[in-house]
């Protein structure tokens, strides 16, 4: 069961946002809506088995964590849109320390990355990293970031976890997740 997590560093917690001005008002929202959309979508289905994390780290806080579960997920389309009303609609919905469901799939709670990286055994993927080419094994569980670097804080708690890289080029978070998702296609299940 593939599982990723992607820091939006400056992405809203709030559902105080447009659809159509994603990248601007709601912090860089539509990277998000990217991974989102590389994580599920094949040509005409989805990735049953996978789960996308996006930790929401910008105004006004506290930080959210959005769950998509791919084996649950219903109203997803291709369009960036389309996932962008999937995650204001978790935004608008209180959220407490436990997820709770504001659509079928999409989850919502308050928290971040330290309560994450409790409960998945996660690798970072950064360029740095090992070859997922000539990796003997691969982890289920990968952290990415953003448009941004990691942060000081980021670093320190993702510090000694493995860490893989998908090829020598520093690539978009979602481009990164299609070209590991189609290693582990190839490597089958
Ligand atoms: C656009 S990059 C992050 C910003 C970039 N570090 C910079 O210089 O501003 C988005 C994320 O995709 C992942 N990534 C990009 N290229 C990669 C590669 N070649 N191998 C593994 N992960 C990669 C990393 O997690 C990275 O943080």
């Amino acid at each position: 069961m593939p599982v990723f997590a992607v820091i939006g560093h400056r992405a809203r917690t709030d559902g105080h946002w447009s659809l159509n001005d994603m990248p601007g008002g709601a912090g860089r929202m539509d990277v998000l809506c990217r991974v989102v959309n590389t994580s599920f979508f094949l040509s005409h289905d989805l990735r049953r088995d996978v789960v996308c994390y996006l930790v929401l780290r910008g105004e006004p806080g506290p930080e959210k964590t959005i769950r998509f579960q791919g084996d649950r997920l219903r109203h997803l389309n291709p369009d960036e849109r389309s996932a962008g009303s999937l995650i204001k609609k978790a935004l608008e919905l209180e959220a407490g320390p436990e997820f709770r469901e504001s659509t079928k799939g999409v989850s919502v709670r308050v928290g971040g990355l330290v309560r994450l990286l409790g409960e998945h055994s996660f690798a970072l993927l950064d360029e740095q990293g090992e070859d997922i080419r000539v990796a003997e094994r691969l982890p289920d569980a990968f952290l990415l970031s953003d448009h941004l670097n990691l942060d000081e804080e980021e670093l320190a708690l993702v510090g000694d976890l493995p860490c893989f890289s998908v090829g020598p080029r520093s690539l978009h978070a979602d481009h990164t997740i299609t070209v590991l998702l189609n290693e582990l296609d190839r490597r089958g299940p």
